[in-house]
């Protein structure tokens, strides 16, 4: 028997959202590309905590809450500051998230996306730029980022990016989260966990790998010569397949206009164009669809944030799911603890 990564394995059940191989993804009920019409980063939050999406006045409390939260307190800078340089932005996150002694929901979301801004900065020797209270949730990340304020263009992409991000089902962050909160760890160490998972490339970790293999394309004619070269080496192109999604992942279709409305050029990079060549490139060789990954990037790119930032940013945004998996998961009794066949040498003397 072979256990194929558990693939088809049932392992919790969940209110939250739906996945189906067909590309749907719906939130609560509700599809996600409506979602991304229709709603703000914060009011999804709400969604997935509260089970319906807020009132005005609700909403507006919610807002004022994480507000409240955004302030990051003084051990946690001196913490990042002290890192070496080269610690990866997901690092930084987790170990500032597992510092934490207690925190809520709110405090992990309000926090999460201040964290990683004033880390980056600090790398980088210069000062974390203070958080904006009349900024919502994205757009105040981008301020603390780039130190200057976003258009409301850039603050809306951020916001319908985040919310495209904040969660999606059972997957290896989120079961990884739900391990951890079956066992009672309180709720920063469970976040700590699902931010380890998160980061390996075939995971969250692969959002930074998307903008080098649109950049080593570089333009249109290049992508079947680079789709091959890669099949060649037995290496898999990141941006692509997904183990529910057997259907363009339907996240992507809206991150695409929303980074084409940015700009079709990163950079010196055509990307929109060579993102469409390598799609009908390895469409004509492999039967993969594209996932969220591959037109996040572009997004994140248009708006200044560096590529080895984009899984940290991707983590911020999905605390909201895994706030709301925790808490659905501490809500069952029993703690997940599955079995292994011994496959090992048979009893023996020593
Ligand atoms: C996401 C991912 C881990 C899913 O893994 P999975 O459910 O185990 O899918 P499989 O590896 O069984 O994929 C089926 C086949 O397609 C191939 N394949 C999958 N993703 C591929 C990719 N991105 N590029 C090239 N080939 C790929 C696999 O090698 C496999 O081929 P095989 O049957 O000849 O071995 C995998 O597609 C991947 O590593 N993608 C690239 C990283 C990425 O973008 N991750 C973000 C996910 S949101």
């Amino acid at each position: 028997m072979t256990f194929r990564g558990l693939r088809g394995i049932i392992a919790a059940e969940t209110a939250l959202s739906e996945a189906t191989p067909a590309g749907e993804l719906r939130l609560r009920g509700y599809d996600i590309a409506a979602l991304a019409e229709a709603a703000s980063y914060e009011a999804v939050v709400k969604l997935l905590w509260d089970g319906d999406l807020p009132s005005a006045a609700d909403l507006r409390a919610f807002e004022a809450a994480l507000k409240a939260r955004r302030t990051p307190p003084g051990f946690l800078l001196n913490l990042l500051r002290d890192l070496p340089p080269a610690t990866p932005p997901m690092a930084a996150l987790r170990i500032a998230i597992s510092a934490l002694p207690e925190a809520d929901g709110r405090d992990l979301v309000a926090l999460a996306p201040v964290l990683i801004a004033a880390h980056h900065r600090m790398r980088r020797e210069l000062a974390p730029v203070p958080p904006d209270l009349t900024l919502g949730h994205a757009a105040n990340f981008l301020w603390m980022l780039r130190d200057r304020p976003p258009t409301a263009q850039e603050a809306r992409a951020l916001d319908v990016a985040m919310l495209l991000l904040a969660e999606m089902s059972l997957n290896p962050s989120t079961f990884a989260l739900r391990i951890a909160a079956s066992t009672e760890a309180p709720l920063p160490a469970a976040v700590a966990t699902a931010l380890a998972v998160l980061s390996g490339p075939r995971h969250g970790g692969a959002g930074p790998l998307v903008m080098p293999v649109l950049r080593a394309i570089g333009t249109p004619e290049r992508a079947g010569d680079y789709v091959e070269q890669e099949r060649a080496a037995g290496r898999k192109i990141a941006g692509f397949g997904h183990r529910v999604f057997r259907a363009p992942d339907p996240r992507a279709a809206v991150l695409r206009e929303v980074a084409r409305d940015l700009s079709e050029v990163c950079g010196d990079l055509p990307w929109y164009e060579v993102a469409q060549a390598l799609r009908h490139e390895m469409a004509a060789r492999l039967d993969l669809h594209i996932n969220v990954d591959f037109y996040y990037a572009p997004t994140f790119c248009l708006l200044g944030i560096p590529d080895d930032l984009h899984t940290a940013l991707f983590a911020a945004a999905r605390i909201a799911g895994w706030v709301a998996h925790y808490h659905e998961q501490r809500a069952t009794e029993r703690i997940i603890w599955p079995e292994a066949r011994y496959i090992g040498p048979e009893a023996r003397s020593l």
